[in-house]
């Protein structure tokens, strides 16, 4: 038998060559991701000729990115998310029968533990000229009301910041609820009618947006956590009907069925007024 050729790296076998050296005992799951991130990534750069000056500068990038991420902040994150990357994990991974609500992007504005509030409760803490009631139903497919279910929401304030961003400025939890649903289904609470407002855009996510000529806009929403045993749970947000940038937000969140209509209320205790139904999915098996 005549020894097997030294896989030495050129171009043309640069793919065979490091997917070569991954072990046999290698997790097969693990193994197979690389080989194809391997394949897909040195596609790229034959099919761009990617120059040394622009493979430094990427690795530059890439170093600030990882520079910019501490506790409160997670650069990489954001960079996925204006790549269209977490939205297509999360499609992929929430993929649903027609009619059931579909999920988005949770963002990184979501806090554990927010206040427990009885149904119809007011969640802005201060400030809100605009208030707004969002009210709905929760159901199965067959439209039977779901009793027990745990509805976590938070939104950002009039000035379009989330309480998280500003410590000291809003009191903790602005914003922010957890209600649970009874037998009929109803769910509803008083926030403020969400504003639009830029992702954070002071690091090298930001300036490769500006780059790009892209703006770091996202429209105007209302972010949701639906929990219930037995169903999957929904990660998703309503968008304010009209908003201007719903055909363009940062971070490709918009589905048609999330767009609600917020309406005005004339004479009212609040000054507008969002319906949402949610409708869960069983969880198979
Ligand atoms: C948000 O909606 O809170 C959000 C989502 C993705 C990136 C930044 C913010
Ligand atoms: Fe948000």
């Amino acid at each position: 038998m005549t020894p097997a050729q030294p896989d030495y790296f050129t171009e043309a076998r640069s793919v065979e060559a490091v997917n070569g050296r991954i072990g046999h005992a290698t997790d097969p799951r693990l193994a197979h991701v690389m080989q194809r991130l391997v394949a897909h990534l040195h596609a790229f750069i034959k099919d761009v000729a990617l120059t040394q000056a622009e493979w430094e500068a990427a690795i530059g990038f890439l170093t600030r990115t990882g520079q910019m991420c501490d506790g409160n902040r997670q650069e990489f994150i954001l960079l996925s998310d204006v790549l269209g990357v977490s939205m297509l994990v999360d499609a992929i991974n929430n993929r649903r029968p027609a009619g059931a609500t579909e999920n988005t992007v949770l963002g990184p504005f979501h806090v554990e533990g927010a206040p427990e509030y009885p149904m119809g409760a007011n969640i802005t803490l201060a400030g809100g000229a605009e208030t707004c009631l969002f009210e709905g139903r929760v159901t199965d497919l067959d439209g039977q009301p779901l009793e027990g279910v745990r509805i976590d929401v938070w939104s950002d304030n009039e000035d379009g910041f989330y309480d998280v961003q500003q410590p000291g400025v809003q009191p903790q939890h602005n914003n922010r609820g957890v209600f649970v649903t009874g037998p009929d289904g109803h769910y509803s609470f008083q926030g403020i009618k969400p504003v639009s407002y830029p992702i954070p855009a002071d690091g090298p996510v930001g300036q490769l947006l500006a780059r790009l000529g892209r703006h770091p806009w996202r429209p105007a929403h209302m972010h949701f956590i639906v929990t219930c045993a037995g169903f999957e749970t929904v990660v998703t947000h309503t968008f304010v009907a009209g908003d201007d940038y719903l055909t363009s937000d940062a971070v490709f969140g918009v589905k048609e069925t999330l767009v609600a209509a917020c309406d005005q209320v004339a004479g009212g205790a609040t000054k507008w007024r969002s319906r949402f139904d949610f409708v869960l999915n069983r969880v198979a098996g």
